[in-house]
């Protein structure tokens, strides 16, 4: 029994310490691990003589119980007053003003791809891709723009190779024969991306930004069409009315084309839309010919539709009164900051496109 008395006073002073989980730790194996006190205490009951033994063996439970029990709510203790700690120290209070620091803007054109991209989602067209580096088949073949065609000049083309096989996509037209060539109609279709032409002024950049439209279907007519391009028009410049023209046109695709002009005036020196008697001219468009839908293996007397493609940086442009096209291109910090969109401020139809 004073074996046993003093383990438990040596320990019971012990445990009165300051201790850390480590320490805690280390005394509770130094009692009850494999060859800890209170362990080899047990082995000893068997060689015991008889009379003494079931005392030895309870007193021992009993000091094992106390023991124990005092190391377990002191081990959770120390562990409840750690996370404590921890949850002390690492408090954040979220109710403090944001410190000064140097913010990325987004760009004008992204933020009017993603303005283009939410009205049209609205009205059921979803979003496809295709490469810049295009093949001539895609770009003009398929299109309806065979070799030798007179529109082939008109683009500027930038060709890649001497065989003129690969190129720098000229518009975004080409995703229309991948959409239609990898799935089967009806399609309801827009794709935004970078278009190139080798041609550089204040209004012309060697790369620039379309999205192409598409939406074929059975029954669709130019009816359809004119109806599309008034909301995207409306919900675009955030105007009720708009004043719109279409002048004939000629694209190789497009059957009969049309160009589309949208009213405006200068007041103040600032470009209001919708109203007065000038025009400016913002896209193209038209009922998609009968050869580009025999191209992709679409019967057209099923099925048929109208395609248009939107010159994107003129549409920033006139959204945001910018004057120089060039200057989109140019990454200067100071212009960015100025004109970019904070990067939280994802434009969305119900809350508003351009706040
Ligand atoms: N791809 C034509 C261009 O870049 C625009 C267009 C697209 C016209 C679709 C009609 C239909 O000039």
């Amino acid at each position: 029994m004073s074996d046993l008395k003093k383990i438990k006073d040596e320990f019971l002073l012990k445990l009165n310490e300051n201790l850390n989980f480590n320490e805690i730790n280390e005394i509770k194996s130094k009692l009850f691990g494999k060859n800890g006190l209170i362990s080899s205490q047990f082995k000893k009951i068997g060689s015991i003589n008889e009379e003494e033994r079931k005392k030895f063996a309870s007193d021992l439970n009993i000091i094992k119980d106390e023991l124990l029990e005092l190391i377990d709510t002191k081990i959770n203790r120390i562990k409840n007053s750690e996370i404590n700690e921890k949850l002390e120290k690492e408090k954040i209070d979220v109710t403090l003003p944001e410190r000064s620091f140097v913010r990325g803007k987004i760009h004008p054109v992204s933020q009017t791809i993603d303005e283009i991209s939410s009205i049209f989602s609205e009205i059921g067209f979803s979003v496809e891709e295709g490469p810049d580096v295009e093949n001539e088949y895609n770009n003009f073949t398929a299109l309806n723009t065979p070799d030798n065609h007179p529109a082939r000049d008109m683009h500027d083309t930038f060709y890649l190779d001497k065989k003129k096989e690969k190129l720098l996509r000229t518009h975004t037209s080409p995703v229309q024969i991948r959409t239609m060539l990898k799935d089967k109609p009806p399609f309801k279709i827009i794709a935004p991306g970078r278009t190139y032409r080798s041609d550089s002024d204040q209004t012309h950049s060697p790369m620039f930004h379309q999205v192409e439209g598409l939406h074929i279907d059975k029954n669709i007519n130019m009816g359809h069409l004119k109806g599309c391009l008034n909301y995207f028009i409306k919900e675009f410049f955030e105007v009720n009315k708009i004043k719109m023209r279409f002048r004939p046109s000629h694209f190789p695709f497009t059957e009969p084309s049309a160009e589309v002009d949208i009213g405006y005036e200068m007041k103040d020196g600032k470009i209001v839309i919708g109203e007065g008697n000038q025009w400016l001219e913002i896209l193209g468009c038209g009922m998609v010919h009968p050869n580009v839908l025999k191209n992709v293996k679409i019967d057209p007397s099923k099925f048929q539709g109208y395609a248009f493609g939107i010159g994107i940086d003129r549409l920033a442009m006139l959204k945001y009164g910018i004057h120089d096209l060039r200057a989109f291109f140019d990454c200067d910090f100071r212009w960015l900051n100025h004109f970019g969109f904070d990067p939280l401020d994802v434009p969305t139809n119900y809350r508003g496109l351009s706040r």
